[in-house]
């Protein structure tokens, strides 16, 4: 309703704007001010695209500084709306985010003319909360392994299919190449400081060992079983030896730090990684192959936990139609094929999967469909607006077990009493 109503008198501002002013085209140009991450390209991609916008449209975007951690952007957007701050107008969100701010958010649907349907229909189910569409599919994210290939080449070893075998050859490339001087190298990293990227990895790691998905979609909480005990144990089990123990303060982008430098074997990340590793100042361009995440144990499975981002109109906005123009703009195909070429974003649109331009700038796109299309949601939608701690006392769990304060078994049977009182009675 609000909405509406403040549609209605931009439109009537805009009218007497257009016959008041009618030379001044930028008289009715809105201030728009956007979040658009800052992990990897977002922020430079972003400004290159937003810029092309306002230039073609008269209007203004500025880009919003956000912290790279998803967990530290949600803290800061639910201060934000705490305050009912109209500061950001454009609001990228994370796949896991939206059961718990869709009170902060316009609904789309009105605006979208049904282009929601080009999308994946579960991300469009996602972002619906109560029969609206509170955000628009941006990018996909699925955990993938990076290998060194030519690494692997140099010493015969064949790409990883389970865990154990990823470990040993990460442990034998690691011991050759630092006897060889490359005292730097290591086997393998990933995501292990203690925030919503450690929930993605673990939840990988568990799965694979099929030790369950923490809370299942019927509300049940699964994490205590000998499976996911395991997974943890296995994990803890390299950190020291084939990873660094500073592992415990890497991101995304710390990850990616070490592997673009050449010091490991292997590294669990996003796809954004891809074109990161194969830019010019990356000192593995062209060494580098990307794979399935590997299966736990000789009766595991291939994980990759499903991520991803959405953009949506703060509620707060005092330019919400310019809002919804610009979210369109950059969801549409045209962007969302440009971003796939520039900087391997995977896109939401299913008929960009088999677009030539795309495959042949990001050839895993390809191969690894079946690995994006099986992507194992994190417990959002069972948890709902309780998300956020139940992945907060995963991500904890985890971190205990990888910086030796507990074992496996202790962590998830402690694990599943956090969620019982998390979840306070019967339901979510
Ligand atoms: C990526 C994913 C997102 C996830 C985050 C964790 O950005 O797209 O869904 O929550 O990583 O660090």
């Amino acid at each position: 309703m609000q909405f509406h109503r403040l549609l209605k008198r931009y439109v009537f501002c805009a009218a007497v704007t257009m016959l008041l002013v009618v030379t001044t085209e930028s008289a009715s140009a809105a201030d728009l001010v956007i979040s658009c991450g800052s992990v990897g390209q977002d922020y430079e991609v972003c400004k290159k695209l937003t810029s092309e916008w306002a230039a073609k449209t008269g209007n203004k975007v500025s880009l919003f500084s956000v912290p790279n951690s998803s967990t530290d952007m949600l803290a800061l957007f639910r201060q934000q709306f705490a305050e009912k701050s109209s500061k950001v107008d454009v609001i990228m969100v994370d796949v896991v985010w939206t059961g718990g701010i869709s009170d902060h958010l316009i609904d789309l649907s009105p605006y979208t003319k049904g282009i929601e349907k080009t999308h994946f229909p579960v991300i469009v189910a996602n972002n619906t909360v109560n029969g609206k569409l509170i955000a628009m599919p941006w990018f996909v994210d699925a955990g993938v392994l990076y290998y060194r290939k030519d690494l692997l080449e140099k010493y015969k070893e064949r790409i990883p299919v389970s865990w154990e075998e990823m470990a040993e050859i990460a442990e034998r490339v690691q011991t050759a190449e630092r006897k060889a001087g490359n005292k730097t190298m290591n086997g393998f990293v990933f995501q292990g400081k203690p925030y919503e990227g450690l929930t993605c990895d673990a939840l990988e790691w568990v799965s694979s060992f099929k030790g369950g998905n923490i809370v299942e979609a019927d509300g049940t909480i699964s994490i205590n079983n000998r499976q996911a005990a395991k997974a943890l144990d296995v994990v803890a089990s390299w950190v020291g030896k084939i990873t660094p123990k500073d592992v415990s303060s890497f991101g995304e982008d710390e990850a990616l730090g070490v592997f673009r430098n050449g010091d490991s074997v292997f590294m669990r990340n996003w796809s954004y990684a891809w074109s990161m590793s194969q830019k010019t100042d990356s000192k593995i361009k062209d060494k580098v192959g990307v794979t399935a995440l590997p299966i736990g144990g000789a009766r595991g499975q291939h994980t990759a936990t499903l991520g991803g981002w959405q953009l949506a109109v703060s509620k707060y906005s005092k330019h919400p139609a310019e809002a919804v123009e610009l979210m369109l703009y950059l969801t549409s195909q045209e962007v969302q094929k440009r971003r796939a070429i520039e900087a391997s974003y995977v896109p939401t649109i299913p008929d960009l999967y088999s677009d030539a331009d795309v495959i042949r700038v990001v050839p895993f796109f390809d191969s690894l469909y079946g690995v994006f299309a099986k992507a194992v949601a994190r417990p959002s939608t069972a948890t709902g607006a309780k998300y956020n701690e139940v992945s907060a006392a995963f991500w904890n769990a985890t971190y205990a077990t990888l910086t030796g304060k507990a074992n496996g078994t202790d962590s998830v049977k402690k694990l599943e009493s956090d969620l019982i009182r998390i979840r306070h009675g019967d339901k979510w």
